[in-house]
C-alpha cells in the first residue's frame, strides 16, 4: 500500500505541474481557490483507490467523506488533499504538493507528500521509518529557538483569528527565522527532513495534516496541539518540532 501511495501521489503530482498556468481557477470562499487541478488531481486519486482497494473509505478535500456501496463502513480511510497550497499554485509560485494518507482504525499508517516540482517524495510507514526519495529522514538537532528556522500557515479564515499576528510577532523577535510557504503538509515534510525545525498552525483540516504527521513521527519529532494535548488531526491545531524545541515553542503559544 505504501507503493500504491507513492505511485499515486507521483502521478497526481505530474498532473499538476502538466496544468501549471492553464487551469482555470476559481473561488469556494473570500481568499479560498479551487482550480480545475485540484479537481483533476483529487478525481485520479480517487480512481485509482476504488480499483486497488474498492472496501476503503476516503476523505477527500474536494469532494468530502465517501460512503461506501452498501453504507458499510471500512476502517481503512485514505485521507487526501490532492493539491495542498492552492493560493501558490493558481498564482505559478513553486511551492506546493499532493499529500496522501492512509488511517486504519484511527491510526495513521501510511503518508506520502510528494512535490512534483523538486520531485521529491516523503513517505513514511508506520514503524518503519521515514524516507525522501527512498533515503532515510530525521528531524533536526536544534535545540535552542534562538537558532531555529520556523515556520508557520495562516488558515483561510485568518481574518477571524487576531492571535495568529501576536504568534507570529513573537517567534519572529525569538527565533532565528520564520517562514510562511503555504503549504502545510509540505511544511510538515520539511520538519520531517530538517528543514524547518518546528511548525504551528491552527484552523488546519485533516488532509492538510495526516501524511506530514506521520512523517515527523517516523523521524523522530513531535506533534501535538498547542496545549501538548497528542495530535488529533480531526482539530485543527498542530504543533510539530524535533521535539527538542517543543515545550519552548508551548510557551511562546501559552
Ligand atoms: C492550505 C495550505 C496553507 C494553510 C491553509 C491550508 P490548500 O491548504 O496548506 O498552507 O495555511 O490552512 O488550508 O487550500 O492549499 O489545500
Ligand atoms: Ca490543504
Ligand atoms: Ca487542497
Amino acid at each position: 500500500m505504501l507503493n500504491f501511495a507513492i505511485e499515486t501521489a507521483r502521478d497526481a503530482g505530474n498532473l499538476l505541474v502538466q496544468k501549471l498556468g492553464v487551469a482555470k481557477v476559481s473561488t469556494k470562499g473570500d481568499i479560498n481557490l479551487v482550480t480545475e487541478a485540484d479537481i483533476a488531481a483529487e478525481n485520479l486519486i480517487i480512481d485509482r483507490i476504488r480499483s486497488y482497494y474498492p472496501q476503503h473509505g476516503i476523505l477527500a478535500e474536494e469532494s468530502g467523506e465517501s460512503v461506501l456501496v452498501g453504507g458499510k463502513k471500512s476502517e481503512w480511510k485514505w485521507i487526501i488533499d490532492p493539491l495542498d497550497g492552492t493560493t501558490n499554485y493558481a498564482h505559478g509560485y513553486p511551492c506546493f504538493c499532493v499529500s496522501i494518507a492512509l488511517e486504519r482504525a484511527g491510526q495513521l499508517e501510511i503518508g506520502v507528500v510528494y512535490d512534483p516540482m523538486r520531485d521529491e517524495m516523503f513517505a513514511a510507514e508506520r514503524g518503519r521509518g521515514a524516507t525522501l526519495n527512498d533515503r532515510q529522514i530525521r528531524v533536526s538537532t536544534v535545540d535552542q529557538l534562538s537558532g531555529a528556522m520556523l515556520c508557520t500557515g495562516f488558515p483561510y479564515n485568518v481574518r477571524e483569528r487576531p492571535d495568529f499576528a501576536r504568534e507570529f510577532a513573537n517567534f519572529t523577535m525569538i527565533a532565528q527565522a520564520v517562514r510562511r510557504d503555504g503549504s502545510a503538509a509540505l511544511d510538515l515534510a520539511y520538519v520531517a527532513c530538517g528543514r524547518f525545525d518546528g511548525f504551528w498552525e491552527d484552523g488546519l483540516s485533516p488532509w492538510d495534516i495526516a501524511a506530514g504527521a506521520l512523517l515527523i513521527f517516523e523521524a523522530r519529532g513531535r506533534v501535538t496541539n498547542f496545549n501538548d494535548q497528542p495530535l488529533d488531526i480531526y482539530n485543527e491545531q498542530v504543533l510539530a518540532t524535533n521535539g527538542l524545541i517543543h515545550d519552548a515553542m508551548m510557551e511562546v503559544l501559552a
